[in-house]
């Protein structure tokens, strides 16, 4: 067999490895696995590339393999869990300028390519300069290095409507005559970076992990473009996989928050919600830990509502402590899992996971929310947007139509949170005023602690 068949049928091992973790990553049960499977496609990759008789230059390669390694693992070490979206915005970013400069490297050193490499070469330069600025705004958004408002401005539409036609005007003339384009394909390259800008300053901070997910298929796309570039199929496939993800993973965001995508990049969703969360509505019931360690020592089923606090608090690993002394007294535990709770997909998930929950324990808001009504008492810990009821009953509220864990028509309603300040889409929540509603002030991980304290006293 001759050495491009052998790379090309590597390349087809790695690619079925590729789609077979991702079908595994589907459950939390064989997501590791799936993600190990992956990784052993992108080490055959990677190895088979460099096997290639056009590299050039093994001592450049190894200078960024060992500088990137030690930068990222350096870097991985220091962000937390709550960190983890803004990390993921970077990568996407990085992801994209790479396949700009991949089609940028090319056209240089080659300027008259074939149509299809000309075509090519414009995509991954366009796509990635648009990811690549796209999720450096993202980063300042959510790390709120800027502000996480949106930035309208007046004919913002129009100006990006204009921005985009000229690109694709640019496009073009470059693609009908590469060779003598030097002038125009370095305008594309501008363009794109300050569309990139343009497109995310316009959208709130709230919306930040719907277009880093948007983001994420964009750099795919660019990567599956640069493919084309460097004719090299193990990156055509793998840039498509993550393409047509990325773009799952957004709509699968949308229609839990009840959105759609168009309103989502549009809308400025959050310009001028505020932090209504102090709004009076009437009176707050709080609740000490003694008075909670007793109603949950009398109850029968608990279902406890993870959120964004519970990041922020690390409680997740008291919160499963609390949950196996509820079962050793006899109780029926349940942990009701939000598609969009926290800052990123699968947030709690990941926690609970870390904390050693059992995946049988883990439920979602279609399946629990029929019995809520016979639930003794419904835990909410750092919570606050997706057991809203307004998103359900206030047809004004900026979150209707969003599905929520309604905790509401549960007997009794425990909310962990240190203040009555409103949660990431900046609403006031009703809930906080229910007859039902005990709020248990202070930060989740000491208030948890508090009540496992509590039953081993006892
Ligand atoms: P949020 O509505 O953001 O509420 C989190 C609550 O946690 C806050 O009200 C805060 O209140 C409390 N908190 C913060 N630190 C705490 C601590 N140390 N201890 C106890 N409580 C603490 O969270 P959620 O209910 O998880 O909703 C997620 C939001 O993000 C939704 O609006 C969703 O649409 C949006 N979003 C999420 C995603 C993904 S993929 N997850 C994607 C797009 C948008 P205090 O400050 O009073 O403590």
């Amino acid at each position: 067999m001759d050495h491009k068949a052998i790379i090309n049928i590597s390349y087809i091992a790695a690619s079925l490895l590729f789609i077979y973790g991702l079908k595994k990553l589907s459950s939390p049960a064989t997501a590791r696995k799936g993600n190990f499977i992956s990784a052993i496609g992108m080490l055959i990759a990677v190895v088979v590339t460099l096997l290639s008789k056009k590299i050039i230059s093994y001592e450049w390669i190894i200078v960024g393999i060992a500088s990137g390694s030690l930068i990222g693992a350096f870097v991985a070490r220091l962000v937390s869990m709550s960190q983890m979206p803004q990390m993921v915005a970077l990568f996407n970013g990085f992801g994209g300028i790479a396949s700009l400069l991949v089609g940028w490297a090319i056209y240089h050193f080659s300027p008259g390519s074939d149509a299809v490499t000309t075509v090519s070469i414009f995509l991954s330069v366009l796509i990635g300069g648009v990811t690549f600025t796209g999720s450096l705004i993202a980063w300042g958004k959510l790390s709120e290095k800027i502000s996480g408002k949106p930035f309208l401005y007046r004919g913002q539409q129009a100006i990006k409507l204009f921005m985009f036609l000229l690109i694709i005007a640019a496009g073009i003339v470059f693609s009908l005559n590469p060779a003598g384009s030097y002038g125009v394909f370095l305008a594309v390259i501008g363009l794109s970076l300050i569309f990139g800008v343009l497109s995310v300053i316009s959208i709130g901070g709230a919306d930040m992990p719907v277009v880093i997910s948007l983001l994420n298929s964009y750099s795919g796309l660019a990567a599956c473009a640069a493919g084309f570039v460097i004719k090299n199929n193990v990156l055509i496939v793998s840039g498509a996989l993550v393409g047509a993800s990325g773009i799952i993973l957004t709509n699968i965001m949308c229609k839990a928050m009840n959105r759609s995508l168009f309103n989502v990049l549009f809308s400025g969703f959050g310009a001028s919600a505020g932090k209504k969360g102090d709004a009076e509505q009437g009176e707050v019931k709080p609740i000490g830990i003694n008075d909670a360690y007793l109603i949950l020592e009398a109850a029968n089923s608990v279902v406890f509502v993870p959120g964004y606090g519970m990041a922020v608090a690390q409680a997740q690993h008291a919160v499963r402590e609390l949950g196996e002394m509820l079962e050793d007294n006899g109780c029926d535990v349940q942990y009701a899992i939000h598609p969009v709770a926290g800052r990123m997909p699968g947030h709690m998930n990941v926690l609970l996971a870390e904390a050693n929950v059992s995946y049988d324990q883990l439920v979602e808001p279609k399946d629990v929310n029929p019995l809520m009504e016979t639930v003794d008492v419904a835990i909410v810990i750092g919570a606050n947007d997706v057991v809203n009821p307004a998103a359900r009953d206030d047809e004004s509220s900026p979150i209707y139509g969003m599905p929520i864990i309604e905790v509401d028509r549960a007997k009794t309603v425990f909310i962990l949170k240190r203040s009555m300040a409103a949660g990431f889409a900046g609403v006031a929540n009703p809930l906080f005023f229910n007859e039902n509603t005990r709020m248990l002030f202070g930060d989740a991980k000491v208030s948890v602690s508090g009540i496992v304290a509590e039953f081993k006293d006892k």
